[in-house]
């Protein structure tokens, strides 16, 4: 089987874990902890990184940090995975969901002034299967009407935005090391942020709100969360981190070789690519159109049947039984790419000889 996504270790992931093992530092306090953040921030260039123990933990973590609360509206895109709509539900607030672009897949800004209300507090864009969203647009939205901006970059780790880090624009930014993302801890997440304040309010709330008294006695000002990423989970971090320019080059590399493949093939569109972006494709991503005289849910079947795992874009939130009721703009692109979309297999290990194949079978050759 070609897997969709799957992890690349081939680094000191076994070294910095047997450290970690050999040294009896394995819980949630360590070097490598610290080493993961500070790295982490080096790479993406943005002054506050706290680990989590996975990337709706960080969401949830952010969403409560910025003290967004009950009969707060947050406006969401409904084409994501339903992580960051669940986190707007952890604090209470409501999701408000806007549509998709048809190109890039992203939420669509145009429509985000629109949703706005006195009750309105954060926006939340999600860079859905790598593309990044207009976050020029979304800026100064956020500036005008004096909104937050959560980024869920889980999806866009490596991605940039006008040279910039997807997740480094708005107030947080967050990520996900789950198995299948660009790089992995098993599963684990971060949340960035320039504003040292609100990065030290992460790292308070996420760590049970912890002050150790004079007496070593343990106070708790407010309510907390054990959010921390383990030690031994942070050496693998670390580990990844290292090789991550070859699995951003891998990703755009197959990519790059999807699209010379599959450029002509009719009934096909490839991913757009916008100017002033770099996109690395974490799931390489199209649309089986109407008139490639097949439906994605047929030519998912007969991937699979080539030992080919491909997976259908997400199935909107809003068409969920708990977010059914949620206010939203028309929701029309993300109801047709939610049918047509496709993910195709975007593992780092992925080789030439394989999209060969995967083609193949698309092009019904
Ligand atoms: C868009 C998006 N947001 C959030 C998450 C949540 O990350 P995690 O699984 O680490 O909690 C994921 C992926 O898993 C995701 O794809």
């Amino acid at each position: 089987m070609i897997p969709l996504s799957v992890p690349y270790l081939s680094g000191n992931e076994w070294k910095y874990i047997k450290d970690c093992l050999d040294t009896n530092w394995v819980s949630s306090v360590g070097s490598y902890v610290n080493l993961f953040e500070e790295k982490f921030s080096d790479f993406i260039k943005c002054r506050h990184s706290i680990v989590t123990v996975n990337g709706t933990s960080a969401i949830h973590l952010a969403l409560m940090s910025l003290g967004i609360k009950p009969g707060d509206e947050v406006i969401v895109p409904s084409l994501t995975f339903i992580s960051p709509v669940n986190a707007i539900r952890y604090v209470g607030a409501t999701p408000v969901f806007c549509d998709a672009l048809r190109d890039t897949y992203v939420m669509d800004t145009r429509l985000i002034e629109e949703l706005i209300t006195e009750k309105t507090r954060a926006i939340l864009p999600v860079h859905i299967y790598g593309h990044p969203v207009d976050m020029d647009m979304v800026m100064e939205i956020a500036d005008k009407y004096g909104l937050y901006v959560i980024e869920d970059a889980t999806e866009s780790l490596g991605s940039l935005y006008k040279g910039k880090h997807t997740g480094t624009i708005g107030h947080i930014g967050c990520f996900s090391f789950n198995g299948n993302k660009l790089i992995t801890t098993g599963a684990g997440g971060m949340l960035v942020t320039n504003d040292q304040r609100l990065g030290e309010y992460a790292k308070y709330l996420s760590n049970q709100t912890k002050t150790v008294l004079p007496n070593g006695g343990f106070y708790h000002e407010e309510i907390g969360f054990n959010y921390r990423m383990p030690n031994i989970v942070a050496a693998m971090g670390v580990a990844q981190l290292e090789n991550i320019e070859f699995h951003i080059d891998a990703k755009i590399r197959n990519a790059l070789f999807y699209n010379e493949l599959l450029s002509e093939v009719q009934g096909i569109s490839i991913p757009v690519e916008k100017p002033g972006i770099r996109n690395i494709n974490w799931l390489y991503s199209v649309v089986v159109e109407d008139s490639y005289g097949e439906s994605r849910d047929e030519l998912i079947k007969r991937l699979k049947e080539n030992n080919i795992e491909s997976r259908p874009f997400f199935m909107p939130v809003h068409s969920m039984p708990s977010y059914k009721e949620f206010r939203c703009s028309k929701l029309d692109t993300t109801n047709e790419l939610g049918l047509k979309g496709l993910n195709l297999p975007s593992s780092v290990s992925l080789t030439k000889e394989e999209i060969k194949k995967i083609c193949q079978v698309i092009k019904r050759g």
